[in-house]
């Protein structure tokens, strides 16, 4: 089983016949193709999930941004800041935000529309979505309207994955381990959240950081050979939640009483999610540490020098802690991608709309290295190291 960095524990036995490199993966360098344990899944064959030794690799991706453009100076006429202020602490300039009929569902479907038909696979031969978001339009979770929209007419399984900033690379590492081991074929991975909506607009510390948009990566199983994760590594640290979030805020009601006038015995409490509290010099000082060092751990689990790797990514939350984290690595600014200016802090969204942005302009070319890095409320953090294509 692996660990949370992504190293199989020795204690379970997998299979004599599949070799296990330090990333955690079956490594195509120790195991011949007939000594793998393959799952092709014809329609003959058990859909009952079994033990495989297969590779993965991103073969699409789309994203969808809110119509409605909120800018620094539009900002600076509800709270007491500017955007001299905002940019030069953050590198944001502009955000989106939902508003009206738009809503979280239709963003995920458009970005996930976009990925299936950018690795022309059809929405009837997805076999797992992962729906990463803290914000969905549904307490019950987003991705099953989600999945009836797209149109699974199989009905594969589709679920919601809750780690706010962290969310996509937890949903990109699952996808791999249900490729791996599940026999899945198609996943689709999709970011999604619409924080804006637990803001507080009176509070400049916080208001000024987040927007909301989708993306999404469509992740296929392929031979060993061509597997394209190469080393992931993460973690949890729930005792620095104090740090960052947004909690149940419980007020009693008035309902006391059941329908045929009895006393129910109890107040039943109203519940709603309070605004996004944070402290962002505590946030700030756990990432520039924690995330350098995750980076090096995925390094070292899939047998990388950081000069190997074309693209770093980093959850886009602000540009300070992206030019802190490559400086620390000292990794050239030029192949770091940024795409921050233009949206702000959009949580689980924020690594696949930049990847889809910079693989839509050319900039990240198939067969080329990225170093991905989440981090956020939980406290969530890790890496993962892919190929593109
Ligand atoms: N406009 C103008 N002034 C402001 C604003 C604003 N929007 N916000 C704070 N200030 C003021 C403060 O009131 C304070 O003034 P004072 O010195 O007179 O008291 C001063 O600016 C400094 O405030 P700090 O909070 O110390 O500002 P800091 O330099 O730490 O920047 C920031 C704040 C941008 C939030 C930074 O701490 C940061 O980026 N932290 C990391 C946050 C993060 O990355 N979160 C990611 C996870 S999000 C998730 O997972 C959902």
């Amino acid at each position: 089983m692996a660990n949370a960095s992504g190293i199989l524990t020795p204690t379970i036995k997998i299979s004599s016949s599949i070799g296990i490199n330090r990333s955690g993966f079956c490594s195509p360098k120790s195991v011949s193709v007939s000594e793998r344990v393959c799952c092709s899944r014809t329609s003959q064959e058990s859909r009952v999930p079994r033990l495989i030794s297969k590779g993965c690799k991103l073969v699409g991706c789309g994203s969808a941004v809110p119509n409605n453009q909120f800018s620094n100076d539009d900002l600076a006429k509800i709270v007491d800041t500017s955007d001299e202020w905002i940019s030069s602490r953050t590198g944001i300039r502009n955000r989106r935000i939902v508003t009206g009929k738009e809503n979280l569902t239709g963003l995920a479907v458009e970005a996930a529309q976009k990925a299936l038909e950018m690795a022309e696979v059809k929405a009837d031969e997805v076999d797992l979505i992962l729906f990463c978001s803290s914000t969905p339009d549904d307490l019950f979770g987003g991705a099953p309207e989600v999945q009836k929209i797209l149109g699974c007419k199989r009905n594969p399984p589709a679920f919601d994955i809750r780690a706010a900033c962290s969310g996509f690379l937890l949903g990109l590492v699952s996808a791999s381990c249900h490729i791996r081991g599940g026999g899945f074929k198609n996943v689709l991975v999709i970011g999604a959240d619409c924080v804006t909506r637990y803001v507080d607009w009176t509070d400049k510390k916080t208001c000024v950081l987040f927007g909301d948009a989708a993306g999404a990566i469509l992740v296929q199983a392929c031979d060993s050979e061509e597997d394209g994760l190469f080393g992931f590594d993460l973690h949890t640290d729930g005792s620095g939640s104090r740090y960052l979030n947004a909690g149940i805020k419980h007020s009693e009601t008035s309902f006391a009483l059941g329908s045929n006038g009895s006393d129910l015995g109890f107040s039943p409490s109203d519940t709603s999610i309070s605004h996004i509290q944070m402290n962002g010099q505590e946030v700030f000082r756990f990432v520039v540490k924690a995330v350098p060092e995750s980076i090096t751990t995925s390094l070292t689990n899939a047998g990388l020098r950081l000069s190997d790797i074309d693209w770093l990514l980093l959850h886009q939350a602000n540009q300070r802690i992206i030019d802190h984290v490559a400086t620390k690595l000292e990794f050239p600014m030029d192949r770091v991608i940024s795409n921050l200016a233009n949206y702000g802090n959009t949580s689980a969204a924020s690594i696949p709309l930049a990847l889809d942005e910079a693989v839509r302009s050319g900039k990240v070319k198939e067969g080329q290295t990225i170093m991905t890095a989440g981090f956020g409320a939980g406290l969530t953090w890790g890496s993962a190291i892919v190929r593109w294509g």
